[in-house]
């Protein structure tokens, strides 16, 4: 049915909402993203009276957007907003841990109970008196936050000690050779910096903090004892020395974006693991295993060593397990297939302290950005949303087998097992003619798919799941720009997912019309740029068939694209009009607000700030968009060194976006929730000061958090303190100084 729409006509949330609270089973729908029975009930809230009845929400966003920053070594905000650090790396999470001196010298155990680094995805969980989850609880819950990587200069005395290598930064440790004699206990704790962290916080007199005394607080680290559930338990694949049965799994890797089912369970999921482990020897692999591992890129630039040089650094299997060559007399005697159980997306209850994770195999192995819950209807399939964040590669759809019963909800992991152990995992393919269509991995049997000079040939029931890549690739789905994070419009039950930037897999030639940029940009080599591609990124979003979230077509268009200072007036690159008070570039984390329905993009693009002509420090914006197809069919003019395609793409009207939040130096803005007041957005600030040398240690880029770190009167201040502290990251907490709801005075529906 046709629906009002909130941008000229708000419907009265508050009466939805009042509604809801009187029926449970429709409040649950209304909080996990709208089914068809809440959207025909939106449709007949009214609008008379109270809240902003009869006002138009041209300008709800309710305040001025912040300037851009290039500077200023810490967290700005709009006027009228103020942030607070809540969880910094080392943070004790129990009241025995001492605090953290930030110089490295903190013992690896220690880290049991010590923040992560890199802190990314996360979910705040309202926690009831009765100890379960409960969304009509906003000051206390727990926060459950991934930690994907780490910046290995600031955690040790003096960086990382090599053997061979000059590394120097976080870019020259990687893929170095660590010195084995005094390695393995640096080594031990960056297993424990990776994983996720969950915490209880508590508002104390308006204020979050850590509740360090909490039973549900705990670590989950790469050494964490993991489930393998789903198609591939006790699969072959999944064999390896740690559990010759293949039914279990050592930890999980690289968490980037996360998740939340509507049984109340976080699912964190595994991004860049591949990186990780050392591969050197083929000797051994049959055709289909040296496929697979290139596609995956197993074979890739880290190979020689592993990302962070982990293997063989001391004795045992904690090191031994990221050497993926083959050892031992079979598979239940060396690790070959440890990169398997990695790629997934691993559901955690936080809610059960001593439960053990499931590795959800179901929803297919790739590089798992995250998982967003699509509407949710009693008597429907349960349904979510991933990208594999890589250039070129899919956005993907898993559909429960079971469909959704409320009394379900707190039903923890056993829930899960009904809802993520068994459905269809689709892949999208975007039609030129603005429909889509979600292509069925399950059904494909037979037949090969190359990858470059090799060939994988399919046969096996596990394919779907194991090899999700190759099974998209052989189905025709449509290579996306980077596929990054999803959110679904609470009022429409609309998905959008961020497609960050493609430096150099979207030559001209090669444009589509969903992926229909590629231009040169100015800043050229050397900052993470390629000559031509879509440096800047797009938000693409659909509207499913019928406004099924199980449909198997939908309906696309494109919300935004993201531009630059220098774009201005380059119609066929600031396709969206961008202005000073939105520009924006590589778009990354997205969430929409429960309670208020904005949308609100991240960035991640340390290029921006070095653009010669004004760039800016990554940040944080808040969007009112409307709907898909509202906008115009343009015809965008791709020409690089005299290669020259036409694509015609549909623009969707940007509406009011303005930038709320930018963050210090080196650092990328990831990582938000909110509590179910929507008077708090908890964010992530990743890797401050990343760019830092050895050679400065001890005068870092930036010395977030411990100087300026919040402008509650919404300017960047005109001077910063020295630095001299090495930089965190943390989870901050962004609130208005009046205590309203955050981004809008409005009842926008
Ligand atoms: Fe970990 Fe996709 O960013
Ligand atoms: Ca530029
Ligand atoms: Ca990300
Ligand atoms: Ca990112």
């Amino acid at each position: 049915m046709k629906q009002d729409n909130p941008l000229t006509k708000p419907i009265h949330f508050n009466e939805v909402l009042e509604a809801a609270v009187a029926d449970p089973s429709r409040r649950q729908i209304l909080r996990g993203g709208l089914g068809l029975s809440a959207l025909s009930f939106l449709g007949l809230a009214g609008c008379g009276g109270g809240g902003g009845g009869g006002t138009s929400v041209a300008n709800a966003l309710n305040f001025t957007a912040t300037p851009l920053n290039a500077t200023y070594d810490g967290v700005s905000v709009a006027s009228g907003y103020q942030t607070q650090v809540l969880y910094k790396l080392g943070d004790p999470i129990n009241t025995t841990t001492p605090a953290y001196s930030n110089l490295g010298t903190e013992p690896s155990a220690s880290f049991d109970f010590r923040a992560g680094d890199h802190h990314d995805g996360m979910y705040f969980f309202g926690l009831g008196a009765n100890g379960k989850w409960d969304e009509d609880v906003s000051d206390r819950g727990i926060l459950c936050i991934n930690h994907e990587a780490i910046t290995p200069l600031f955690l040790h005395p003096n960086g990382p000690t090599l053997s061979s290598g000059t590394g120097t930064d976080f870019n020259t440790y990687l893929n170095n050779t660590r010195n084995t004699a005094t390695s393995a206990e640096e080594v031990q704790k960056e297993f424990r910096l990776h994983g996720v962290s969950i915490i209880e916080v508590v508002k104390v007199n308006g204020k979050y903090e850590v509740n360090k005394a909490s039973a549900f607080n705990r670590r989950i680290t790469t050494l964490t004892p993991m489930v393998i559930n789903g198609p591939l338990k006790g699969h072959a694949s999944q064999v390896t020395k740690y559990s010759p049965t293949g039914n279990e799994a050592r930890g999980t890797l690289n968490n980037c974006a996360s998740g939340y089912t509507p049984w109340g369970t976080y699912l964190t999921c595994e991004e860049n693991w591949a990186n990780y482990f050392r591969k050197t020897d083929l000797t051994g692999r049959t055709a289909n295993e040296i496929a697979s591992e290139s596609r995956y890129g197993l074979s890739g630039s880290n190979a020689a060593t592993g990302r962070e040089g982990w293997s063989h650094v001391g004795a045992g299997d904690d090191y031994a397990r990221w050497d993926l060559n083959i050892k031992g007399a079979n598979a239940a005697a060396d690790f070959r297939n440890e990169a398997n159980t990695f790629g997934f997306n691993v559901e955690i209850d936080p809610f059960s302290p001593t439960s053990t994770p499931r590795k959800r195999t179901a929803m297919g192995r790739f590089n798992h950005e995250g998982a967003w819950v699509g509407p949710v209807t009693v008597g429907k399939p349960v349904v979510f949303y991933m990208g594999c964040d890589a250039e070129d590669e899919y956005i993907y759809k898993f559909v429960s087998t079971a469909n959704w019963s409320a009394s379900d909800i707190n039903g923890g992991l056993a829930a899960g097992d009904k809802y993520l152990d068994s459905g269809k995992l689709y892949v999208a393919k975007y039609n030129s003619n603005f429909t889509g269509e979600w292509l069925d991995l399950t059904a494909v049997s037979t037949g090969t798919q190359a990858v470059g000079s090799l060939t994988f040939t399919f046969g096996n029931s596990s394919d779907a799941y194991l090899n999700t890549r190759l099974t998209a690739d052989k189905v025709g789905a449509t290579q996306m720009d980077r596929p990054e994070w999803g959110a679904v419009n609470p009022r429409n039950g609309e998905v959008y997912v961020t497609l960050t930037k493609s430096d150099s897999k979207r030559p001209v030639l090669e444009v589509d019309a969903a992926n229909p940029r590629s231009h040169t940009d100015k800043t050229g080599t050397g900052q993470g740029r390629s000559t031509a591609g879509n440096p800047n990124g797009h938000i693409i979003r659909w509207r499913e068939g019928s406004s099924n979230p199980a449909a198997l077509t939908f309906e696309w268009d494109i919300y935004v694209f993201g531009a630059e200072t220098d774009d201005i007036g380059k119609a066929n690159v600031n396709l969206s009009g961008l202005t000073a008070e939105n520009f924006l570039s590589a778009p990354d984390g997205l969430w929409f607000s429960h309670k208020t329905g904005i949308l609100y993009i991240q960035t991640d693009d340390s290029a921006f700030l070095t653009e010669a002509d004004g760039g800016s420090t990554c940040m944080l914006l808040a969007a009112i968009p409307g709907t898909v197809g509202d906008g115009n069919t343009v015809d965008v003019v791709n020409s690089v060194s005299g290669v020259t395609k036409t694509v015609t793409t549909k623009v969707g009207k940007v509406g009011q976006l303005k930038r709320l939040l930018t963050g210090p130096i080196g650092s990328e803005i990831t990582g938000i929730t909110e509590s179910y007041d929507g008077k708090t957005l908890f964010i992530n600030i990743q890797h401050p000061g990343e760019s830092t040398t050895l050679a400065n240690l001890a005068a870092p880029d930036s010395s977030w958090p411990y100087a300026n770190s919040t402008t509650p009167d919404g300017n960047p201040p005109t001077s910063t303190t020295a630095k001299t502290n090495r930089p965190r990251s943390a989870t901050i907490v962004l609130t208005r100084i009046d205590g309203g709801v955050v981004g809008t005075d409005f009842t926008l529906y």
